[in-house]
């Protein structure tokens, strides 16, 4: 069984794909931590994110920089943003995603476009959304909670930026599947959001 994940940065799908990892047994995988991991390895190159070779030498990056606690920041992450809309970093990056959502026992990915380019055949599609106050705002919690001092207003900015790059890109821009299951998890705490998942899954297969 093969489970898609998709949405925009906070939305929720990072919470819901491991659960759902749990609840069926299946292996996870985060695709934004490769991109993220991209966006760092160009950054400690010293190279220009936005500029289609500097990023694809990015990829090249070690497996051990997926441990480095830098990945999950918000400047790591805008520089993921900035290096995925390249066609080539796409391309690199695919066949260790199909790779991984092919395996034997099937498995749950969650990122843009899983549901629409690494695993079009899934045998279930989520598209997790939530407005960007209810996101800036888990964000903002998320963020006192490690010490980082940024106000919601400049979360919500960032956010709306990241969408907008996602949204308009020429390759694999962020946008559900034809038959993707869409839950907005504005109105829903993390639980009822996974039962929400869960739910969506059971009918889908
Ligand atoms: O999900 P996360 O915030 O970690 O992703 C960081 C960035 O990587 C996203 O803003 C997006 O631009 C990019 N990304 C992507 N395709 C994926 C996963 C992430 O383009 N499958």
């Amino acid at each position: 069984m093969i489970i898609a994940v998709d949405g925009p940065t906070a939305s929720g799908k990072g919470t819901i794909a491991q659960a759902l990892a749990e609840h069926f047994g299946l292996p996870h995988l985060d695709t934004g931590l490769l991109y993220r991991a991209v966006g760092r390895q160009v950054f400690l190159d010293g190279g220009d994110p936005d500029n289609g070779g500097d990023a694809l030498a990015g990829c090249a990056f070690p497996d051990e920089l997926l441990l480095d606690p830098h990945l999950r920041n918000e400047e790591t992450g805008g520089l993921a943003s900035r290096v995925s809309v390249h066609p080539a970093v796409r391309q690199a990056l695919y066949d260790r995603q199909r790779r991984f959502a092919t395996q034997d026992g099937g498995a749950v990915l969650d990122g843009r476009d899983i549901g629409t380019v690494i695993a079009p055949e899934a045998d279930a599609k989520l598209f997790i959304i939530a407005s960007v106050e209810a996101r800036a705002q888990r964000r903002f919690l998320e963020m006192r909670e490690r010490g980082v001092h940024v106000t919601k207003l400049e979360i919500a900015d960032d956010l709306r930026r990241r969408d907008e790059r996602d949204r308009n890109r020429a390759v694999a821009p962020l946008s559900p599947a034809p038959d993707a299951l869409v839950i907005d998890t504005s109105p829903l705490s993390r639980e009822q959001s996974i039962e929400a998942a869960i739910e969506a899954v059971m009918e889908a297969t």
